[in-house]
């Protein structure tokens, strides 16, 4: 008997035109293709595996760490997609399914909404090992699913999609609102706990650079959570945040998003948005940023 010859998925990246950057986007679910990884993928796991793990001690969130040696997550090699829903379909009834690279909103949206998480299947490259302009593997992985362990949560981001969904048939301008909630919590975001401000955000918790500058840098705002307030603020995405927001629970996560976001879109499209970078005097503010080495453009 011969094993079916299986394709291995594309890796749909950003593609550098005469115009800049230009995103890619792609709809497809894919199987994971383990056995193609090279020991080069497996080694920029580790590396980056046991780098963050050092880095996250008493910054990342006591919740975040516990649910990551929850799931069995190793830096012998990259988990496999599998191994992970197993233990996350006993404990929240999320899966992982694996994509290509980037999905388009709706897309996305549709799949959270259904407690199913998009995991990009390829890994970066040993150059890339800081920076890299879009999710792959180890920022997906390491940085959203550990989080996806914790019942309210797993909850919010589900409501999250079906808002997403919402958004999406109102129109742009709500899509914006949204988008920004997502960047400044699931993204970017901190939490108060007893000790101290920890990270809960996976763009930080997969960054080395940014683990450490987001709690210990005068640089940058560091603000009480306040919905509307983070759906008016504008981000950055070329350098680190300027203003971290601080949620006190996942409890007020996911309060805050209990109601019906409509009437806030509306009173929203008559409003300016704010600076990334402005402190207002409505702001609970734990720490106000010297902006040192800010830009003065580029917030989007
Ligand atoms: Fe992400």
């Amino acid at each position: 008997m011969t094993n079916p010859i299986t394709a291995t998925p594309n890796r749909v990246e950003h593609q550098l035109t005469d115009k800049g950057y230009v995103p890619v986007y792609t709809t497809a679910v894919v199987e994971q293709p383990w056995s193609s990884y090279s020991s080069d993928d497996h080694g920029v796991w580790a590396t980056l595996f046991e780098r963050q793990q050092q880095v996250l001690v008493g910054r990342a969130s006591d919740e975040f760490l516990r649910n990551q040696r929850a799931m069995g997550m190793t830096p012998d090699r990259i988990p496999k997609f599998d191994d992970l829903n197993a233990v996350l379909r006993k404990t929240t009834g999320w899966e992982l399914v694996g994509v290509e690279g980037l999905l388009p909103e709706l897309t996305f949206f549709d799949h959270l909404a259904n407690r199913r998480f998009p995991v990009t299947w390829w890994i970066r490259k040993p150059e890339q090992l800081d920076y890299l302009s879009e999710p792959d593997l180890f920022h997906d992985l390491f940085g959203h699913v550990p989080l996806l362990m914790n019942p309210v949560f797993a909850d919010y981001m589900e409501a999250y999609g079906r808002g997403g969904v919402k958004a999406h048939g109102i129109g742009p301008e709500a899509l914006v609102n949204l988008t920004r909630l997502y960047w400044y919590t699931v993204e970017f975001g901190l939490i108060k706990q007893a000790d101290g401000l920890r990270i809960y955000g996976s763009g930080i918790v997969s960054s080395k650079g940014e683990s450490i500058h987001c709690l210990e840098s005068a640089a940058p705002n560091r603000i009480g959570f306040d919905l509307e307030r983070i759906m008016r603020t504008r981000y950055r995405i070329d350098t680190y945040q300027k203003t971290y927001f601080v949620i006190d629970s996942y409890e007020q996560l996911m309060e805050a998003t209990r109601p019906d976001f409509t009437p806030i879109y509306e009173r929203l499209a008559q409003s300016d948005s704010y600076p990334a970078g402005n402190v207002l005097d409505t702001d609970t503010v734990y720490h106000r940023g010297t902006g040192e080495g800010w830009l003065n453009d580029g917030d989007v």
